[in-house]
């Protein structure tokens, strides 16, 4: 059992983000987290991270619309490290993450997906699945590897899909299953108890 050392990268709301917070004040993870960065300026993640007293910071990606690479990866680890990240918790981070971040934190880069994958990679998951006319949806907490929504995954969560969902109450359910996924997922990884063996992740 380690108490890990948390840095969290988002561009939204930052919901995910509190659910790890609620977590850690509730006695139920052990760990802290170190900073936020976000990847918009006004992200209400930043807002609710000084409201905690967490340090955060914007982090200028451009020119990269899409990804976190150059200059901005480079500031991204620096300031991670500086803080005493040992562990990176994507929580809504809607850019894709390089190599230079994975091998700065090798097998320690974690992200929350709100579809069932390998069903849904990619933006609005919960959308592809209603579209696709599933019965079921849900998330995925994963280890990030080098392709998009394919690294090892760690816990995962279903929801029903109602016939009258809309994507946004679709996505309400989703975000319920999200917010006790994340945590599950990062006391998994504090317990030290488990293992990636190919694709699986072997807990316990
Ligand atoms: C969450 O639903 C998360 O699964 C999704 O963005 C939302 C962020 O909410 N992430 C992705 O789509 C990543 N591809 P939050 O800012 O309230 O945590």
């Amino acid at each position: 059992m380690a108490k890990l050392s948390l840095g969290v990268l988002g561009s939204g709301a930052g919901s995910n983000m509190q659910s790890v917070v609620d977590a850690i004040a509730a006695g139920t993870l052990d760990a802290e987290v170190k900073i936020v960065l976000a990847d918009v300026p006004d992200a209400k993640i930043l807002a609710r991270a000084r409201r905690h007293g967490i340090p955060c910071r914007y982090l200028d990606c451009a020119p990269w619309k899409t990804k976190l690479e150059g200059k901005a990866e480079d500031e991204c680890i620096r300031l991670l490290k500086e803080a005493g990240v040992d562990t990176v918790v994507l929580a809504g981070f809607m850019r894709i993450v390089k190599p230079g971040l994975l091998a700065a934190f090798p097998n320690r880069v974690v992200n929350i997906h709100p579809a069932l994958l390998p069903a849904f990679p990619g933006v609005h998951g919960w959308t592809q699945a209603l579209d696709y006319g599933c019965k079921v949806a849900g998330v995925t907490v994963h280890f990030v590897d080098a392709g998009t929504d394919t690294g090892p995954i760690i816990v995962q969560k279903s929801v029903p899909v109602m016939e009258d969902d809309t994507p946004e109450t679709l996505h309400a359910r989703i975000q319920v299953q999200e917010h006790i996924a994340y945590p599950e997922a990062l006391r998994v990884i504090a317990s030290g108890k488990y293992r990636i063996e190919g694709r699986r992740v072997l807990i316990g």
